[in-house]
């Protein structure tokens, strides 16, 4: 019986983590900006509210994707029909952008 309860237990234990190490906005691909990555078209500080402002409003419909898991090509795409989904302005929008194509 004790060791019927200890499995119970242990699954449990096993499904929360596995939900929680699954659910959306895992920010820990996401890049903390330094000054390594200070382009001619971006600055620190706009890199980090990018960032900022990426977390805040790109995960609200499904995970925060990588900025490595695409092209700044395919970034121009992606927030030219994503952005319209969020409350951003467009400048917001830029910083988002600079972000994510890690300011090309
Ligand atoms: C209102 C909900 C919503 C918001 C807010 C939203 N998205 Fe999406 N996103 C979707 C849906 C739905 C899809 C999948 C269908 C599609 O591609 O249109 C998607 C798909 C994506 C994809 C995968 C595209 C691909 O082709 O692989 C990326 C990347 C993405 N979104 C980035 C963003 C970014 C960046 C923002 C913030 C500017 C954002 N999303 C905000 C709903 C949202």
């Amino acid at each position: 019986m004790k060791s019927r309860f200890l499995t119970f237990f242990s699954v449990v234990a096993v499904v929360l983590v596995i939900s929680c190490t699954k659910s959306g906005n895992d920010t820990n691909s996401l890049y903390i900006p330094t000054s390594a990555d200070v382009t001619a078209n971006a600055t620190l500080p706009e890199l980090q509210q990018g960032r900022a402002l990426y977390v805040d409003n790109c995960g609200q419909c499904h995970g925060l994707y990588s900025p490595d898991n695409y092209t700044s090509s395919q970034w121009s795409g992606i927030i030219s029909s994503m952005a319209p989904k969020t409350g951003m302005s467009s400048s917001e929008i830029l910083l988002v952008k600079k972000y994510v194509t890690r300011g090309k």
